[in-house]
């Protein structure tokens, strides 16, 4: 017998018979929500792999976005690796052995791997010219510069997702001593004090790339002109990208680093950009875990071991006395060529949370910050730069808006920390930007943003929005 015959046998009044047909349709609803729900997600899931077997090239690396950014990036490859491993463990391991393959013999890993002539991407090869360092890459063209080093903890991300552990702990023995080979050049070469915090010398090496945090170092440089062809704004909005005069100084950091054939001594001597960046420290920090870890898995290894914890515990000390603000309730980036903090924060100054380095008092106190300037019930989590600074602008990179893979690190770092309800914020935002705009680079942290239609922003099918999306849905 039927739910509604059985409810007109049913002795009751008129009342009580319109309440339970109302909870009954308001029950079907919210089933049918439910499951409309899932196979939207499903659905997403399935744009999500799309959007990264489309990227993958023949030349076993993956592209960040199609046009906008058509080679190897470093912290990209990386983050699209954790992707891959959990639906295709063969392309994930080919993306990080192509990257490690690129490694310069001194240990130095670049932040583009030029793999293919082509001509949609300024500054390409021919500006670089990474053959002017003794050392670089006889196989592949490259940049001089690097980007933040998360070789060491992808790879145990991806023996924490491997099902056949035994066969991703083989690939691990490959390729672990590549990575601790890198982490040695930078305690080598980055560190010219000695404080265990490592520096970057171009922006773009900090991943963060057009941060108002670097515009006090612009204001301390009088670049030249420089003639060229943008090709970034041919592919996007030029007003969510940095402005010519921008790229002026970007490409004399450059100069200056080519005229001394990118050694590291002469540009810790010159550079103009020298600075000790929280998310990069933070990242390397994080790997050096991730290689005792792997490490003491391996078995032997015991020297290793011990020089990365010397470098380790040095490391979290100086980071915490040297570039936490307790005024600010965050930590920021300093300055190292004018030796002094540059006092803002950005979604990097939450980064430390993803390496265990505050104390749970301290984290609290960023926690704090981070709600209270970023964390708004008319905002999705998380900002790049601070919404109640004069330069916030939530539409140009890095100056405002959401990135997946910082929201995808802050996730796992409050889930460190037990911050349980903030996490499941962290994910649950990016999971709605990503259902309400696809998979674009970037996006307006303002739920209204007071305009009819506003798009995901930078490149669309951006790898690691996909690549970690797949990664977030899979962990509670
Ligand atoms: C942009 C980002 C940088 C990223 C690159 C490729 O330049 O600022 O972090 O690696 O695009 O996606």
């Amino acid at each position: 017998m039927c739910f509604f015959t059985r409810l007109s046998r049913f002795k009751c009044s008129d009342a009580c018979v319109e309440i339970l047909i109302t909870f009954s349709i308001q029950c079907l609803a919210g089933l049918t929500r439910g499951y409309l729900l899932d196979i939207m997600k499903e659905e997403l899931y399935k744009k999500a792999i799309a959007v990264l077997d489309a990227n993958f090239q023949e030349g076993g690396f993956t592209i960040p976005s199609a046009g906008l950014y058509p080679f190897q990036w470093k912290w990209d490859s990386g983050f699209i690796a954790i992707g891959f491993a959990h639906y295709d463990v063969e392309k994930a391991k080919t993306e990080m052995r192509t990257l490690l393959d690129a490694q310069w013999e001194n240990g130095f890993i670049p932040h583009i791997v030029f793999h293919t002539e082509n001509d949609s991407y300024f500054p390409g090869a021919d500006f670089h010219q990474s053959e002017l360092h003794p050392l670089s890459s006889k196989k592949y063209r490259s940049t001089g510069m690097t980007q933040p080093p998360v070789t060491g903890f992808v790879l145990q991300e991806m023996y924490r997702i491997a099902e056949d552990k035994q066969d991703m702990l083989n690939f691990i023995k490959e390729e672990i001593d590549k990575v601790y080979e890198n982490h040695a050049y930078f305690y080598s070469n980055r560190d010219p004090q000695d404080e265990g915090l490592v520096y970057i010398y171009h922006n773009w090496e900090s991943g963060t790339d057009n941060s108002p945090v670097w515009d006090d170092i612009w204001k301390t440089m009088n670049p030249p002109e420089y003639t060229f062809v943008r090709k970034d704004t041919t592919h996007v909005d030029a007003s969510q990208r940095p402005t010519k005069r921008e790229y002026d100084h970007y490409l004399h950091i450059i100069d200056i680093a080519k005229q001394n054939n990118y050694d590291d001594a002469k540009i810790a001597e010159l550079s103009p950009f020298l600075v000790q960046d929280p998310l990069f420290n933070a990242m390397l920090i994080k790997s050096n875990q991730a290689l005792v870890d792997m490490y003491i898995m391996i078995g032997g290894n015991e020297e290793k071991i011990k020089t990365i914890l010397k470098w380790q515990s040095k490391s979290i000390e100086s980071f915490n006395n040297k570039l936490f603000d307790a005024e600010l309730g965050a930590y920021v980036h300093y300055d190292l060529r004018n030796e002094k903090p540059i006092r803002h924060i950005t979604s990097s100054s939450f980064s430390p949370l993803f390496a265990n380095i505050p104390s749970q008092e301290r984290a609290e106190v960023l926690v704090k910050t981070m709600m209270n300037k970023f964390g708004g019930e008319d905002k999705y989590l998380c900002a790049s730069f601070d919404p109640t600074n004069d330069r916030f602008n939530p539409k140009k990179y890095w100056r405002g808006p959401v990135w997946i893979n910082m929201n995808w690190m802050l996730f796992l770092g409050l889930k460190n920390y037990g911050f349980t309800d903030v996490a499941a914020r962290m994910k649950q935002d990016s999971i709605e930007l990503i259902e309400k705009y696809g998979f674009y680079e970037y996006f307006d942290c303002r739920k209204d943003t007071g305009e009819e239609n506003t798009p995901g922003y930078g490149g669309n099918n951006f790898s690691w929005s996909a690549a970690l999306f797949i990664d977030m849905v899979n962990t509670p």
